[in-house]
């Protein structure tokens, strides 16, 4: 048994809100504690301290400690293609994207990308993150073993796509439904590890492709579901013309029974109504995307809608359509899309977004997202100061939102002092904690 006490000023959201403005918890001087892989207790540091003498302590004062953050859309494949120039979408697909994953065909070579991906995530401050991986049951399965390695807990699945992309990255529909369906049962609930099925986006899966992966959700009700959905203009056309019997972008989805609480659909920017009704009728989420929206030229979310229409919001990155694994610097653009909307999203909505909100529209608040006892220890130490500038913005001005606020327009990973991952330090800022598998 270890036992760890941990000093700082603490902030999370206990509970689902609707009003994170006013429902987060702070601690200014306070007191984490936590035994073996799990939170045993949060509190004021002054009161409490002397009831765990015996913890090894560390001190974080003058620091501040939050959640792991959760990154609900990102694809691992991407890594190495952040930031290529020019493209929208569908172009950007066939001139970067399709050529890259090619070569998570080979194991080797997708082992040595999730080493990096996840040592980005951790570095970032992110500890969960929901994962489409390439078309190669193999590069799945590497990014899996990888996580599995420092406990981590993880959502992934294979991606699925059988036509409308080059031949040498297409599965077929039973190779889909068989690759996905063995590595549910290799990897989901394989420790904190869960799989979701990954259709890449409807105009990439067949009609047979998406009736095979909505017999695998109904034969695995509680695995996870994750795609793309009107993320931009030519794309929804694109698809009315494939699918002229179904009534819109989600019904296609929705019919093959792909459209369910856990089911995390990416972007969702230019919605109708009847989608945000079935959205709400079925409790999934959307994952809202802003770096990757404005970088695609995608559009701009209307997040205030959503929470009108009462469907869960998530924040996230979507790397390598997003150029940056900061979900901070996210929630930055988050605030900004909000802007041209009319809207401020206040720094504390922006927080539970990437926090408890993401692990309420996964099912997931029992293990992660918030720091109340008995969830898994998975938390981030930002430093506020990191550097000349930030310490003068901080000088006069030091409220949780304010923090939180600038934060998100200034800082990266070099606010990120360090990363708890299970109890263990995963990453601390100068000293990388995670071995290198290479
Ligand atoms: N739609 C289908 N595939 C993708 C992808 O890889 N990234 C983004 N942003 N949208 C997609
Ligand atoms: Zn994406």
């Amino acid at each position: 048994m270890t036992t760890q006490a941990y000093r700082a000023s603490i902030l999370h959201f206990p509970k689902q809100s609707h009003s994170p403005k006013e429902d987060y918890v702070y601690f200014e001087d306070g007191l984490l504690v936590t035994r073996n892989e799990k939170i045993e207790f949060i509190g004021d540091y002054k009161t409490h301290i002397n009831q765990c003498l015996e913890a090894t302590f560390m001190d974080y004062s003058g620091k501040l400690l939050l959640p792991g953050f959760i990154d609900s859309h990102l694809h691992f494949p991407q890594t190495e293609m952040l930031a290529s120039f020019g493209e929208q979408l569908l172009d950007w697909l066939t001139d970067y994207t399709f050529p890259v994953e090619r070569k998570f065909a080979d194991y080797e070579y997708a082992s040595y990308i999730a080493n990096i991906f996840i040592k980005q995530l951790y570095r970032h401050g992110t500890t969960t993150g929901m994962v489409y991986s390439s078309v190669h049951k193999a590069a799945a399965d590497a990014l899996f073993q990888e996580a599995a390695c420092h406990n981590m807990l993880l959502i992934a699945g294979k991606v699925c796509m059988d036509r409308h992309c080059p031949d040498w990255l297409q599965d077929t529909p039973q190779s889909a439904q068989q690759d996905s369906a063995a590595l549910i049962e290799k990897w989901h609930n394989n420790g904190r590890l869960k799989y979701a099925i990954t259709p890449r986006f409807a105009p990439t899966s067949s009609v047979e492709q998406l009736h095979a992966l909505g017999e695998l959700a109904q034969q695995y009700p509680d695995v996870f579901i994750q795609t793309h959905l009107s993320e931009n203009l030519k794309e929804i056309a694109w698809v009315k013309e494939l699918f002229p019997e179904r009534k819109n972008y989600l019904d296609v989805y929705d019919h093959f029974g792909l459209l369910r609480k856990g089911a995390v659909f990416g972007h969702g920017i230019h919605l109708e109504q009847a989608e945000w009704q079935r959205l709400q009728e079925s409790q999934a989420s959307i994952a809202f995307c802003p770096s990757s929206n404005l970088f695609l030229g995608s559009g701009l979310f209307d997040l205030v809608k959503a929470e009108q229409q009462n469907v869960p919001v998530m924040l996230a990155t979507d790397v390598g359509g997003g150029t940056s694994f900061s979900m901070l610097k996210t929630m930055g653009e988050a605030y900004k899309i909000c802007q041209l909307k009319g809207n401020q999203m206040d720094p504390m909505h922006g927080l539970y977004l990437m926090t408890q909100g993401a692990a309420v529209g996964l099912g997931l608040e029992n293990d992660i997202g918030n720091l109340n006892p008995g969830t898994d220890a998975d938390f981030v130490i930002l430093d506020p100061e990191f550097d000349e500038l930030s310490v003068l913005r901080f000088e006069n001005q030091r409220t949780p939102q304010d923090i939180i606020f600038a934060l998100s327009m200034l800082a990266d990973d070099r606010a990120i002092m360090a990363t708890y991952v299970a109890g263990k330090a995963v990453y601390q800022a100068d000293k990388q904690v995670l071995k290198g598998a290479h």
